[in-house]
C-alpha cells in the first residue's frame, strides 16, 4: 500500500506547517497525524514524514522511537494501554497487566492473533487520582479511559469491548 496522505490529511498537514515556526517543530504533531491516518508508524511512514518535512529520516526515527505514544507495529482494533507508573503500579497496575495477558493469552507488546486487541505498557496518563487505569484507543480513532480498575471490573470492560468489536473498522494493513 502506498504511503500517501488523503486529501483531508494533507490539508491538515499543511495547516500544521503554517502554525509552527519551522518544520522540525511540527514533527510530533505530524507523526500524530500520520498515526491517525495510517494506523501505526512504520519505517515507510517515517520516511514519508521526513520527506514532507524536508528533514533527515533519522530525526523522525529518533522522535518516533523515543515516544511510546507512536505505534511502531500494527495494532489491533482495541489498543489497551495500561499505565504502570508509580501510583498505578502501587494500586495494582501490574496485576491488571497480568490479568489482561492471561485473558488474551499474549504478552505485553503483542497483538491477539485475531487482530482484535493489542496490549501495551505506558507511562502516566495523568489520571493518577483514579489509579489503576488504562486507556483504550479504537481503530476508528476514538479513545477512552477506564479508571479505578479491579480484575473484576476489567472483565466487565472486556465484555464491553468485545461487544464493540463488530462496529470497529478492521486494523490498518501493513505498509
Ligand atoms: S500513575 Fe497512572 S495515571 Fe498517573
Amino acid at each position: 500500500m502506498a504511503v500517501e496522505f488523503s486529501q483531508e490529511a494533507e490539508t491538515e498537514f499543511q495547516d500544521l506547517l503554517s502554525r509552527y515556526p519551522n518544520n522540525l517543530a511540527a514533527m510530533l504533531p505530524a507523526l500524530h497525524l500520520a498515526q491517525r491516518e495510517f494506523g501505526w508508524v512504520s519505517v515507510e511512514v517515517m520516511d514519508y514524514i521526513a520527506q514532507k518535512l524536508e528533514v533527515h529520516p533519522t530525526k523522525v526515527l529518533q522522535a518516533a522511537t523515543f515516544y511510546t505514544m507512536y505505534n511502531k507495529q500494527p495494532i489491533g482494533k482495541c489498543h489497551i494501554q495500561v499505565c504502570t507508573t508509580l501510583t498505578c503500579a502501587l494500586r495494582g497496575g501490574y496485576e491488571l497487566m497480568e490479568h489482561l495477558e492471561d485473558a488474551f493469552g499474549i504478552q505485553v507488546g503483542e497483538t491477539t492473533p485475531d487482530g482484535n486487541f493489542t496490549l501495551s505498557e505506558v507511562e502516566c496518563l495523568a489520571s493518577c487520582g483514579t489509579a489503576p487505569m488504562f486507556q483504550v484507543t479504537y481503530s476508528d480513532g476514538e479513545s477512552e479511559y477506564f479508571e479505578d480498575l479491579t480484575p473484576e471490573r476489567v472483565d466487565e470492560v472486556l465484555d464491553e469491548l468485545n461487544d464493540k468489536l463488530t462496529d470497529l473498522p478492521a486494523p490498518r494493513e501493513m505498509h
